[in-house]
């Protein structure tokens, strides 16, 4: 499908793989300072940037401001050019539009920039409308503190609405960010992807490996830690023979991994995946998902195993 990119917001397009940073800082599901650190994060960051990987997706909570906060030290130690979006909660405190501009100066403050790449609405919560946060993200555009706007889990819907307004003002709707890996193709199904694709809006794909599900790491003996484990209880029994798939897809690749397909699926599909890294090992790996292509073949196979098993879990 030939996607009409509105000029302002080509930078994304061109964007293959970005990494999250949720994990930057964030103790309460990530354990952070617990089996890594700020030098591990750096190493990530680091090697990111060796493999030409330069987007880098924050949020103001992540950490609480952590997030943000280690982003910015890495990206003064750098001299090599980065990309970076970050996010606005709309806590139901938030009712004016000082405050989202206030956020948005803190998470400069914090990032140590003048301007971030793309800004998102974290979440469509009320009870501020959509349209009204859009004119102030519009406003943040033209004081020059983002280059451009997205939001964050928005159903079609709410997505369209927010499109519409920023349109008004002579803005594109930069992106979609919402979960979607091979364990959740919700956005398949209920046509918001092709929605995005139609009018060329990015869309953002996060927790690409399922919270690191799809690196084959973890099965029913070994669940994730903590709220992970909870979350995935019902898919880690049944798993098995996705990861079996995804390991043979692998191979016939020059031995690529499980997590190395689950993304090279995620970019096949037209999405921006930005998976999550702890350490140099996992941003290497997860930047291997780079510079070949899954067959219309295998994307079929896969899209076949990773129905089965979310049908058996439901
Ligand atoms: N907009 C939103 O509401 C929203 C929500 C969630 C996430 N996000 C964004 O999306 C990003 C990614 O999503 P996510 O962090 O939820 O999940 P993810 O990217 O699917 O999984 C990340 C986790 O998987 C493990 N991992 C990553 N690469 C690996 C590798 N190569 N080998 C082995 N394990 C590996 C690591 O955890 P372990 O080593 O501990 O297993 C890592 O923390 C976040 O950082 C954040 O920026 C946004």
């Amino acid at each position: 499908m030939d996607t009409p990119v509105n000029p302002e917001t080509r930078f994304l397009h061109a964007v293959e793989m970005g990494v999250g940073t949720w994990q930057w800082g964030d103790r309460v599901v990530w354990n952070y300072g617990h089996n890594y650190d700020e030098d591990a994060i750096r190493a990530a960051f680091n090697a990111s940037l060796e493999q030409g990987v330069r987007l880098f997706d924050t949020a103001e909570v992540y950490g609480n401001g952590q997030s943000e906060r280690i982003l910015g030290t890495l990206i003064k130690e750098t001299n090599q050019p980065v990309l970076v979006a970050t996010k606005f909660m709309p806590f139901p405190w938030r009712l004016e539009r000082k405050s989202l501009l206030r956020a948005l100066k803190n998470s400069l403050d914090r990032l140590g920039l003048e301007s971030v790449d793309l800004y998102q609405m974290h979440w469509p919560f009320p009870p501020i409308s959509i349209e009204k946060w859009m004119s102030v993200m519009a406003e943040a555009v033209q004081q020059g503190w983002t280059r451009t706007v997205g939001v964050s889990n928005y159903s079609h819907t709410q997505m369209m609405r927010a499109y519409a307004a920023l349109e008004r003002r002579g803005l594109p709707l930069a992106s979609n960010q919402v979960e979607y890996n091979l364990l959740n193709r919700e956005i398949e199904k209920n046509g918001l992807l092709r929605r995005c694709q139609e009018l060329g809006i990015r869309v953002i794909a996060y927790s690409p490996l399922a919270m690191g599900l799809l690196t084959g790491k973890y099965g029913p003996e070994n669940p994730p830690p903590g709220l992970r484990g909870r979350k995935y209880a019902g898919l880690l029994r049944r798993l098995k023979p996705l990861i079996n798939l995804m390991t043979e897809i692998g191979r016939e690749h020059e031995s690529k991994s499980c997590a190395q397909v689950a993304l090279n699926w995620c970019i096949c599909k037209g999405t921006l995946p930005i998976p999550g890294a702890k350490n140099a090992e996992q941003a290497l790996m997860n930047a291997g998902a780079l510079g070949w292509r899954l067959s219309e073949e295998e994307i079929a196979r896969l899209d076949s195993a990773s129905e089965s098993v979310v049908r058996s879990a439901s």
